[in-house]
C-alpha cells in the first residue's frame, strides 16, 4: 500500500529530519530511488510531475510505484509534483495518490488560495494531503518555468496556510530548478526560512534542492555533455535548511545527470552493445547512488 505523506512529514517534522522526494519518469529511475531507500531504511517519496504523467503516463506510473510500495519494507508514498492544471490534479487524486501539489504560485495570493482551497477540499474528502507553493522557485524543465525566483513572504504565508488549509508548503527561498541554480557561490535565505517557520507550522517543502555533484558533472562532461557552469546547492546550506525547518527536499536534476553520465559512458565505451538493459543498467546503478548520498544527507537514514 501506498505510504500517507503527510504522516511521513509530520514525523519528519518531529524528529528534525528530512524526507526524500525523487521524481521519477520511469521505471528506472523509480527502482533506483527505491532501492536507495532500501539500503538506507528510509522512508521515500516517488514524485510524478505533468511532464512525466505526458511522457510516461499516470496509469503506468502509478501502477510502478505501487508495486513497489507493495513489494517493500519501507514507507513508499506517491505525490504528483507542481500540478499547474486543476484537471490533473484531480485525475490524482482521482487514481489515489498519497499526496498532490496544486501549483497556482504563478498567480497573486488571493487567486493562488481560491485555486489551491478548492483542491484541498477535493482532496481532504478522500484523505489525500496537499502540498501548496507560496512565492516562486524559478527554472526551467520540461513543463515547468518561472523566470525569475520571488522569496516566500512570511507573513503571506501565514495567511495563505490558514486560508487554504494545506498540509505542506512549498516555499522560495531562493533555489531554483534544474542544473544551473547560482552564477556565483550557492546562498540559501535561511532567515527568511527560519522566519516563515516562526508564523506556519505545517511541513516546509524544498524545491530545486539538487546539489549537482562535482562528480557527475565531470563524468557526463568526459563522455561529451555540455553542463558548463552548472552549480547545484551546496550540502551545508541544505544542511542548514533542514535545521530551520525543511522536512521534504525534492531531487530531480541530480538524478538527471547521474542518469545522463551513465547512459552517455557506457555508449562510448561499448558502441557495439545495443541491449537497453546494459544501456540503461549503469544509469539506474549511479542514480541508486545519487539517491543514497542525498538519503545519507537529510538525516532520514534508519527512519522507516
Ligand atoms: O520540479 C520539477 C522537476 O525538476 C522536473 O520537471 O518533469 O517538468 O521536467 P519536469
Ligand atoms: P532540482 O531541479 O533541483 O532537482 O529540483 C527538483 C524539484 O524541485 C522537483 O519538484
Ligand atoms: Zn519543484
Amino acid at each position: 500500500m501506498l505510504a500517507n505523506t503527510k504522516k511521513l512529514l509530520l514525523k519528519a517534522q518531529k524528529g528534525k529530519y528530512a524526507v526524500a522526494h525523487f521524481n521519477i519518469n520511469n521505471m528506472e529511475i523509480a527502482q533506483a530511488a527505491v532501492r536507495a531507500g532500501e539500503k538506507c531504511k528510509a522512508p521515500i517519496i516517488l514524485a510524478t510531475t505533468g511532464g512525466a504523467v505526458k511522457y510516461a503516463g499516470m496509469d503506468y506510473l502509478y501502477a510502478i510505484a505501487q508495486v513497489a510500495a507493495n513489494k517493500s519494507n519501507i514507507p513508499i508514498a506517491l505525490h504528483l509534483d507542481h500540478g499547474k492544471d486543476p484537471e490533473l490534479v484531480k485525475k490524482a487524486i482521482r487514481k489515489g495518490y498519497s499526496s498532490v501539489m496544486i501549483d497556482a504560485s504563478m498567480y497573486d495570493l488571493k487567486k493562488n488560495i481560491r485555486v489551491t482551497k478548492q483542491i484541498v477540499q477535493m482532496a481532504h474528502r478522500r484523505g489525500i494531503s496537499v502540498e501548496a507553493e507560496l512565492g516562486t522557485i524559478s527554472g526551467t524543465e520540461d513543463l515547468i518555468s518561472a523566470k525569475r525566483i520571488i522569496l516566500t513572504n512570511p507573513e503571506d504565508a501565514k495567511d495563505f496556510v490558514s486560508a487554504t488549509g494545506c498540509d505542506f508548503l512549498a516555499v522560495a527561498i531562493g533555489t531554483s530548478h534544474g542544473a544551473f541554480k547560482f552564477k556565483s557561490k550557492s546562498k540559501l535565505r535561511i532567515d527568511v526560512l527560519r522566519d516563515i517557520g516562526k508564523k506556519v507550522k505545517t511541513p516546509l517543502v524544498l524545491h530545486g534542492a539538487s546539489a549537482v555533484p562535482k562528480k557527475w558533472v565531470s563524468l557526463a562532461k568526459k563522455f561529451g555533455a555540455q553542463l558548463g557552469g552548472a552549480k547545484g546547492v551546496h550540502t551545508d546550506q541544505l544542511k542548514k535548511a533542514i535545521k530551520a525547518g525543511i522536512t521534504k527536499v525534492n531531487t530531480d536534476t541530480d538524478l538527471r545527470i547521474a542518469f545522463d553520465a551513465g547512459v552517455r559512458e557506457f555508449l562510448k565505451k561499448k558502441p557495439k552493445d545495443y541491449d537497453p538493459r546494459h544501456i540503461l543498467g549503469g544509469a539506474r546503478r549511479n542514480m541508486c547512488i545519487v539517491a543514497e548520498e542525498r538519503i545519507k544527507l537529510f538525516g532520514s537514514r534508519g527512519k522507516a
